[in-house]
């Protein structure tokens, strides 16, 4: 941990008090990808832990996971695919609901998208109270992969010292101060 990659990661970000609500800290990670050199860390970081871990698919979650998971998929030389939010799918989907703040939602994934067996990492930016990895854990079981872990670039306190998430291993680089 001490990585000076990962002051830079956490120097890079940015927060944005009450967005998009009042009493919300957001943790914006475009400053962070805008940012090449530190961008290039995040990514690095990922594939260097990833790289030999026989993961044959990477699993993005919408939207902010679309930004890390497609680099770290093709360093590692696994396939990328989409967990997306309902109706945006075209094939056959199964689905997945999980609790917000205020009310729910749901994630989808093309059914045909792993194949039985297949070893895959879950990418997203941030993870807060984990509803929404655990419901990308579930997609993925369902269809018979194997989750070798979940990462994040960054874990909110809620999570702060998990290293699981049902049952599954999380990795996270930085924690807001
Ligand atoms: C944010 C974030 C994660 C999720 C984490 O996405 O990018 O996907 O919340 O929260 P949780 O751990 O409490 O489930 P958001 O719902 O804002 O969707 P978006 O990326 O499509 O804007």
């Amino acid at each position: 941990r001490g990585d000076p990659r990962l002051k830079a990661i956490s120097d890079a970000l940015s927060v944005v008090p009450n967005f998009p609500k009042p009493g919300i800290m957001f943790q914006d990670i475009t400053t962070l990808v805008s940012n090449h050199k530190v961008f290039k860390h995040t990514v690095d970081i990922f594939v260097d832990r990833y790289r030999d871990m026989g993961i044959s698919v990477v699993a993005g979650v919408e939207a902010r996971g679309f930004i890390f998971a497609p680099p770290i998929a093709l360093a590692i030389g696994a396939k990328f695919i989409p967990l997306r939010k309902p109706g945006k799918l075209p094939g056959e989907v199964i689905s997945e609901a999980y609790e917000l703040e205020y009310g729910n939602d749901c994630l989808e994934m093309h059914v045909g998208a792993v194949e039985q067996g297949e070893r895959a990492l879950i990418i997203d930016d941030l993870v807060a109270t984990g509803g929404t990895l655990s419901a990308a854990i579930r997609l993925l079981e369902r269809e018979g992969a194997e989750v070798v872990e979940c990462a994040c670039v960054i874990g909110l306190p809620e999570v702060k010292g998990r290293r699981l998430l049902d049952g599954k291993p999380l990795y996270v680089l930085v924690e807001p101060r």
